[in-house]
C-alpha cells in the first residue's frame, strides 16, 4: 500500500490518494460506518455495476448508475445524478463515491461540487487512466454545446482509492488509454520516461502497469500541489491534448487516450518545427508513442485546428496555445498563428 498527500492552499485542504488493493471488499467497508453516520451515495456506470455489483451491493449504500460512455457525459446525467443525491437525502455532511472511470469521475466530482454547494467526493477510479491521471487534481467537468470539459469546477476528492485490481476486467484498448496519459507523464518526467523505454515489450503488462501507477499518480500529485488552480505550471498537463482533445471531436471513434497519444505525436514534430529541441529525445519518444498507439495516424487537419482555436487555454484571438515536449524532462509553452497551425497539422499528417 502507498499513500500520497496533496496539501492544498484551498478548501478542503488534503487530499489523501491511497494505492491499495482490494477496495471495496475491504477499505470503503472499513470506512462503512464513518459513510452511512454522515450519509454516502455509490455513483458509478453500466458496465462497471454490471463487472462489480456484488460488491457494490455488500456496501448496502443507494446507488446511482449512468449509462457508460463520454456520450453520456451530459447536463441531463450531471442532473439525474443531483436529483438522485436529493431522494437519497444526502446532506452537507455526506460523502458522494465516484466508482468508475474517467467519466463517472469528471461527473460525479462536479455533482459533489454543486450539491449544497460542496460535499465531500472520494474518488475510486476504475481505469488506468482515471487511476493515473483524472481522479487526481480535483478537476471536475461535463462536456457542453460539443465541447469537451466546457462546463466544471475544481473540486479536490477528499480520498483516492486507487486499487490495481480494476485493470483485471478492462479491455485491452482502455489500457491503451491509461497509456496516453502515461507517456504523457514520460514526457515530463525523464525517470519514467527511460523505464517506459527501457520496458517496451511489457507496456501492455499489467504487473508493470500496477507498479508504474504510484509514481504516475506521484508527477501528478506534485506538478497539482504546486499549481491546483492551474494558473501556470499545471498547464503542462496538458501536453498533447490541445490538439488531441480537437482530434477527439472530429474522430469520434478514438477515445480521449488514444487522442492524447496522436496529439502528442502532433505536437512533438510541431515542436521541433518552432524551438530548439533535442532531435534525439523527440525521436525516442514518437517511437514510445508509435509503440502504444495503433492504426491512423491522419485526420481532419481543417477541421481539428477550427476545433483548437475554441480550447480553453488559448489567451489571445486567432491562436492556438500548446505545451509541447523539447528535451528529456522538459516542455514549453507555444503560441502559434491559427495558420501557421494548420499548416503544421496539414504537412505533418503527410509526411507519416
Ligand atoms: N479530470 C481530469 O483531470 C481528467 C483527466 C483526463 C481525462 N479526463 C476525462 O476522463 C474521461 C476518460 O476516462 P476513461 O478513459 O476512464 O473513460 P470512461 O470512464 O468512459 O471508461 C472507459 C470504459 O471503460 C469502462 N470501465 C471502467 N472501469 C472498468 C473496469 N474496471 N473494467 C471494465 N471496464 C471498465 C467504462 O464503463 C467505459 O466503457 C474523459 O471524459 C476525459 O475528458 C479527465
Ligand atoms: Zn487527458
Amino acid at each position: 500500500m502507498r499513500t500520497f498527500h496533496i496539501n492544498l492552499k484551498s478548501t478542503p485542504k488534503r487530499s489523501v490518494i491511497v494505492c491499495r488493493r482490494n477496495v471495496l471488499s475491504k477499505q470503503l467497508k472499513e470506512d462503512l460506518p464513518r459513510l452511512k453516520a454522515g450519509g454516502a451515495m455509490i455513483f458509478t456506470d453500466s458496465n462497471v455495476f454490471s463487472l462489480y455489483q456484488r460488491k457494490i451491493k455488500a456496501l448496502d449504500l443507494p446507488v446511482f448508475v449512468m449509462p457508460a460512455g463520454e456520450e453520456y457525459k451530459t447536463e441531463q446525467t450531471l442532473l439525474a445524478l443531483l436529483k438522485a443525491m436529493a431522494e437519497a437525502d444526502l446532506r452537507r455532511c455526506s460523502t458522494l463515491i465516484a466508482l468508475g472511470g474517467g467519466v463517472v469521475g469528471d461527473v460525479g466530482g462536479l455533482a459533489a461540487s454543486l450539491f449544497m454547494r460542496g460535499i465531500s467526493c472520494i474518488q475510486v477510479p476504475t481505469t488506468l487512466l482515471a487511476q493515473v491521471d483524472s481522479s487526481v487534481g480535483g478537476k471536475t467537468a461535463i462536456d457542453f454545446c460539443g465541447v469537451k470539459n466546457l462546463i466544471g469546477a475544481f473540486h479536490q476528492p477528499v480520498y483516492v482509492y486507487a486499487d490495481p485490481d480494476f485493470f483485471k476486467t478492462l479491455p485491452p484498448r482502455e489500457l491503451r488509454c491509461g497509456l496516453g496519459e502515461i507517456v504523457k507523464h514520460a514526457a515530463l518526467n525523464g525517470t519514467l520516461f527511460d523505464k517506459l523505454l527501457a520496458n517496451r515489450d511489457k507496456l501492455f503488462d499489467l504487473g508493470f502497469l500496477s507498479e508504474i501507477v504510484p509514481e504516475n499518480i506521484a508527477i501528478k500529485a506534485e506538478i497539482v500541489c504546486k499549481d491546483p488552480n492551474e494558473t501556470g505550471l499545471r498547464g503542462c498537463l496538458n501536453l498533447g491534448h490541445t490538439t488531441g482533445h480537437a482530434i477527439e471531436l472530429t474522430q469520434k471513434e478514438l477515445s480521449h487516450g488514444e487522442c492524447v497519444l496522436l496529439g502528442l505525436l502532433y505536437e512533438n514534430r510541431i515542436a521541433r518545427r518552432y524551438l530548439a529541441t533535442d532531435e534525439a529525445y523527440l525521436d525516442a519518444l514518437e517511437s514510445l508513442i508509435r509503440t502504444v498507439l495503433v492504426g491512423d495516424l491522419r485526420f481532419d487537419a481543417e477541421e481539428a485546428a477550427r476545433l483548437a482555436l475554441h480550447d480553453k487555454k488559448n489567451t489571445a484571438e486567432g491562436t492556438v496555445s500548446l505545451a509541447v515536449p523539447t528535451r528529456r524532462g522538459e516542455f514549453a509553452f507555444l503560441k502559434l498563428e491559427y495558420s501557421n497551425y494548420v499548416k503544421a497539422l496539414k504537412e505533418i499528417g503527410k509526411a507519416l
